[in-house]
């Protein structure tokens, strides 16, 4: 499968929710229609659309793929033994959850072999919520993979990956991010060896960039950041291993032919990367902060106007300069549903125990905010200009309960001891004047 040396950099398209085109071959792409008669290479076109054909234009997603085989040549699908780890789902808890990071595997694991289920808002039939996981794998994928239940939203967090799919290659690394839409085929290989790094499955909305309302026309995750693959294809009839996630089930099916043989392609529904280095991060320049919103990098709606389906959010380096001001993540408890990994360094709400490729979930109106330690430190803080740097934390923040899965409440990386963190802040309350106390 694709054998392009990892040392030769990739090319890509710029941009988000454009109308890209490419092909591989000159005259592969149909000019001035899509479907044409006899392709002139005889390619086979395919419609590979993400949104119903009838939503508004501006949510339309589909693309054309000029291919050499049509996806329907396949065999049917059978159940896999192997299913993802997680897929039970646990008992509901309302309490605070974190976990250690997850362990690379000692036995041979591809990245599907290594997902873990650690969190749900739903069942994949629904059209709204999401499933979030983390991966582990030492090896690269020697089977090809779609997921017909939601697009995937990819974190690394250790390890570099080269996604190879249908419309091209994507490479990304920890602190890059890229997204897959529902259905697009791909394999997962491993450039560094072994990968770590966690998921985000959207049953909902198309990711798309938030709206910036009085922050203007530039600023958090710039459009021309975004990268997309050029059509890169291989012409062999090499028997391949096509598995897909059908309601949170594996099934798979055995291909004459390889599933990443689409000569040109054009359309909106595409998959891509953003270096998260790039966000250009706004803050407060006089007191308090912003909402943690302000660091949205991408959003999915929720069907309650303003209220995300699932929001991306990343706390990255940026300098603190607000006067008079407690300046880490204040405490609080939310509406919304806090899903965090860390990808690097140290998140300024937790001194310790919450480690790079570790996960929080602080669930609808959980109390929390920063550990003792980092209270202390702040209120005690002199206050001048500091930059936060080497950090790169994210949430994926969503409006409805996330249910952990039985697997994530039993494993040995749960945290049986995360209230503590807590425990013991002092009392620090000096009452002026003592007439009015009850
Ligand atoms: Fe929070």
């Amino acid at each position: 499968m694709f054998t392009k040396p990892a040392s030769e950099p990739l090319n890509y398209q710029t941009g988000f929710g454009n109308q890209f085109s490419s092909e591989a071959v000159p005259g592969a792409l149909p000019a001035g229609q899509n479907s044409p008669q006899r392709h002139p290479l005889g390619l086979y076109a395919e419609q590979f659309s993400g949104t119903a054909f009838t939503v508004p234009r501006a949510e339309a997603r589909r693309s054309w793929l000029y291919r050499i085989k049509p996806s329907a040549a396949h065999p049917q699908f059978k159940r896999l033994e192997r299913q993802i780890t997680g897929l039970e789902q646990g008992p509901v808890t309302p309490n605070r959850l974190r976990w250690n990071a997850f362990d690379i595997p000692a036995e041979p694991t591809d990245f599907i072999d290594g997902l873990i289920a650690l969190a749900s808002t739903s069942a994949a039939d629904q059209a709204e919520g999401v499933s979030i996981y983390v991966y582990t794998a030492n090896q690269s994928m020697q089977r090809a993979f779609f997921n017909a239940d939601g697009e995937w939203l990819l974190v690394p967090q250790q390890g570099c990956l080269r996604l190879v799919t249908e419309l091209g290659l994507l490479d990304i690394e920890p602190q890059q991010i890229a997204v897959i839409p529902r259905g697009l085929k791909f394999s997962v290989q491993l450039l560094d060896g072994t990968a770590r790094g966690y998921l985000c499955e959207n049953h909902g909305c198309a990711l798309r960039l938030p709206d910036l309302g009085p922050i203007g026309s530039n600023g958090l995750a710039n459009p021309r950041d975004f990268q997309v693959p050029v059509a890169c294809f291989e012409n062999t009839e090499q028997p391949t291993v096509l598995v897909q996630k059908f309601l949170g089930e594996l099934w798979a099916a055995q291909l004459e032919h390889s599933p990443f043989d689409v000569v040109a392609w054009h359309g909106n529904n595409v998959p891509y990367k953003y270096d998260l280095r790039r966000f250009n991060t706004i803050g407060t320049v006089s007191y308090d902060h912003p909402d943690p919103s302000i660091f949205t990098v991408l959003t999915s709606p929720g069907a309650t106007h303003g209220q995300a389906n699932i929001d991306f959010v990343i706390f990255p380096p940026r300098w603190m300069v607000a006067e008079n001001t407690f300046r880490p993540p204040w405490f609080h408890r939310n509406l919304m549903n806090e899903f965090m990994g860390l990808i690097d360094g140290a998140y300024d709400a937790k001194a310790e125990g919450f480690m790079p490729g570790g996960v929080s979930l602080h669930n609808c109106m959980s109390a929390h905010g920063p550990d003792n330690a980092t209270a202390e430190k702040a209120i005690a803080a002199d206050l001048a200009p500091h930059k936060i740097e080497q950090t790169m934390a994210f949430m994926f923040e969503t409006g409805k309960v996330l249910r952990p899965s039985r697997h994530a409440l039993h494993c040995p990386q749960l945290q049986g001891d995360y209230d503590a963190c807590w425990n013991g802040i002092a009392r620090t309350f000096k009452p002026l004047d003592t007439d009015n106390q009850r």
